[in-house]
């Protein structure tokens, strides 16, 4: 057993079917209905690294209404919280969760995910000022197209302003694995 990377929040939505049963069907497709909208929401707001949504059984309320939903941390609300319909995905996410950012590693002074992403982008704005600028000291005018097309500018055959552009290709390929990375958590959530 070791500790893992958790997220800043995680809901389970009770998606249970029950056939027959004097406890009634379940939440069902009513379940199925909130996951997707906050599956929706969670990607609309860019945080499917730091809050996780998980379909899950029976949590034991069986609303007529609505689905159950579990959330950790409970934060201001309860823990459980029943007869949820899709349109309250954003109120679910907005409820506050206190706590420490629960998405940093083991190691308190380990940083997010969600951070290491700002921390990119900003070194790519960075360093693609720097490519542009370089290329246009020895070629006035170019433009952002222009340098990613550097063959059509012989100008642009100059070692230093090599090194710049392998620089911003080396912070690219770290952007697109650390992407790649998120997307292969959010399609295990699945
Ligand atoms: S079936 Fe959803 S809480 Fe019981």
């Amino acid at each position: 057993m070791r500790d893992a990377p958790a997220p800043r929040l995680h809901l389970f939505v009770c998606a249970n079917r029950r056939e027959g049963s004097p406890l009634g069907p379940g939440c069902g497709a009513r379940g199925d209905a909130v996951y997707d909208a906050l599956k929706r929401e969670v990607g609309r707001r860019g945080e499917i690294a730091t809050t996780w949504v998980t379909k899950t059984h029976c949590l034991g309320i069986c609303p007529r209404d609505g689905a159950t939903v579990a959330r950790w941390p409970a934060g201001a609300t309860s823990a459980i919280v029943t007869e949820v319909a899709p349109a309250d995905a954003g109120a679910l996410l907005d409820a506050p969760a206190p706590g420490p950012d629960a998405s940093r590693g083991a190691r308190p002074d380990e940083p997010s995910v969600a951070e290491i992403a700002r921390e990119l982008d900003a070194l790519e704005e960075l360093q693609r000022k720097k490519v542009l600028d370089l290329a246009r000291r020895l070629k006035p005018g170019l433009t952002l197209e222009d340098v990613q097309n550097p063959h059509d500018f012989p100008e642009l055959d100059d070692p230093d302003w090599h090194y710049a552009d392998g620089v911003l290709a080396g912070v690219q390929s770290v952007k697109s694995a650390l992407s790649a990375m998120i997307r292969g958590r959010a399609t295990r959530e699945d």
